[in-house]
């Protein structure tokens, strides 16, 4: 097959998700990276361009004139990746959906709820594919358990358990020009939502992803610990889910020792899974009465599901970023099972809802709120 041609908005030098989306791009040999406005500094933006081998005619000023330029050309990206801050999602995504040219944005949707009414309207009207890289979802064993409880080995589930805690966050490194906090921690930024947004949509699209259900209603308390911080580093969120099922979300950038401490647990009325981003490799299964069991990507009692080594032999974040990538191209390309699992804009507009409606139960001190009746 022969690599789709990958185009970027940021990610340019001294910029974090960026580089990883051109390693997972490069994984499987699905894209080659040719184009791009890696930085809102032209000079900077021309300068990471010759850094990473893209042509000078394709290295562009801003995302805006990148849209318009690639949008005349026979050789025009098949794809372009967004990964800048939040409040740029939706103007840049609109540019390229406008010009029929398809976008992988990262994760949270928008910066607000406006933005993310207008970016739907966009997506759908112009019907251009439109992606989401909620990547813990190309985990391996996250898609086991996916299908686990899909085929009913835990039974009825009750309770749905998710934590996000990272320590990065613990003092105020905003003030001392930490660039990727400095956005963070800005609501025009980042949006309404510092953690919850950051790494709580994560959170909330494995709760979904795994076991299929969606929160009907929540109760927040969303705290900023550090001093002068105007979004929250700390939120505990209760969860109920119309099939019965509660559940809970923890999410925190100022747990002292986190790294990045993405951790799942399910329990059915059968069984019990466990799964730490943290240590992939392996899935705790417990069913009722019985010995518990530990699961190993691609071991014994497991499928094959987008592994690419034996087992035994680690994988980890970047594997599981890269299978986004490779389901994208393999989607592009008119493969529809491999878009079945890749997260859109349904996920993005979730993430939304859920952050709009953690504030909303905070400033109501934990009041409990319906998530389906939003403008999302
Ligand atoms: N999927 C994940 O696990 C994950 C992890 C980290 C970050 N993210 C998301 O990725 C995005 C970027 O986060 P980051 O930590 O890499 O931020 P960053 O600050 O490290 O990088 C942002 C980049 O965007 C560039 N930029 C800013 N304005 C621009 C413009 N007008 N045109 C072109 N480029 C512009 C900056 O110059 C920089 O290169 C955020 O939305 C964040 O939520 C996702």
């Amino acid at each position: 097959m022969t690599p789709l041609k990958l185009g970027m908005v940021g990610g340019g030098q001294g910029a974090f998700i960026g580089g990883v989306h051109r390693m997972a791009a490069r994984l499987d040999g699905h894209w080659t990276l040719i184009a791009g406005a890696f930085s809102s500094d032209p000079a900077r933006a021309h300068a990471s361009a010759k850094q990473l081998g893209v042509a000078p005619d394709r290295s562009y000023d801003s995302f805006e004139q990148m849209a318009a330029q690639e949008a005349t050309r026979d050789d025009r990206i098949d794809a372009v990746s967004i990964v800048t801050p939040n409040h740029l999602h939706a103007p840049a995504a609109i540019a390229f959906l406008k010009a029929g040219i398809p976008v992988i944005c990262d994760k949270p949707l928008t910066a607000t709820e406006d933005q993310a009414i207008e970016l739907a309207k966009v997506v759908r009207s112009t019907g251009t594919p439109f992606f989401l890289t909620h990547n813990y979802t190309g985990y391996p064993l996250i898609r086991e358990a996916r299908e686990m409880i899909a085929r009913g080995d835990l039974g009825q589930i009750r309770v749905i358990q998710a934590e996000y805690a990272q320590d990065w966050l613990a003092e105020a490194i905003e003030t001392d020009g930490q660039k990727q906090a400095a956005w963070r921690t800005d609501p025009a930024k980042s949006g309404a939502g510092g953690a919850i947004g950051d790494i709580g949509t994560h959170a909330l699209n494995l709760i979904n992803f795994v076991t299929g259900e969606a929160p009907s209603a929540l109760s927040a308390d969303l705290q900023s610990f550090v001093s002068g911080r105007k979004l929250d580093d700390n939120a505990h969120i209760m969860l109920r889910f119309d099939s019965g099922a509660r559940g809970m979300i923890w999410v925190s950038q100022v747990a002292v020792g986190c790294e990045n401490g993405l951790r799942i647990r399910v329990f059915g009325e059968k069984a019990g899974l466990e799964w730490a981003q943290e240590d992939p490799n392996r899935m705790k299964f417990s069913e009722l009465g019985r010995p518990t069991r530990w699961l190993t990507r691609a071991g014994a009692g497991t499928g094959a599901l987008a592994t690419r080594i034996p087992a035994g032999h680690p994988e980890g974040y970047l594997e599981a970023f890269a299978t986004l990538y490779t389901e994208i191209a393999q989607s592009l390309q008119g493969d529809q099972t491999a878009a079945r699992l890749i997260p859109g804009l349904q996920d993005g507009l979730a993430g939304m809802t859920f952050i709009t409606k953690c504030v909303r139960s905070t400033a109501k001190d934990g009041q409990w709120v319906n998530l389906g009746d939003g403008a999302l």
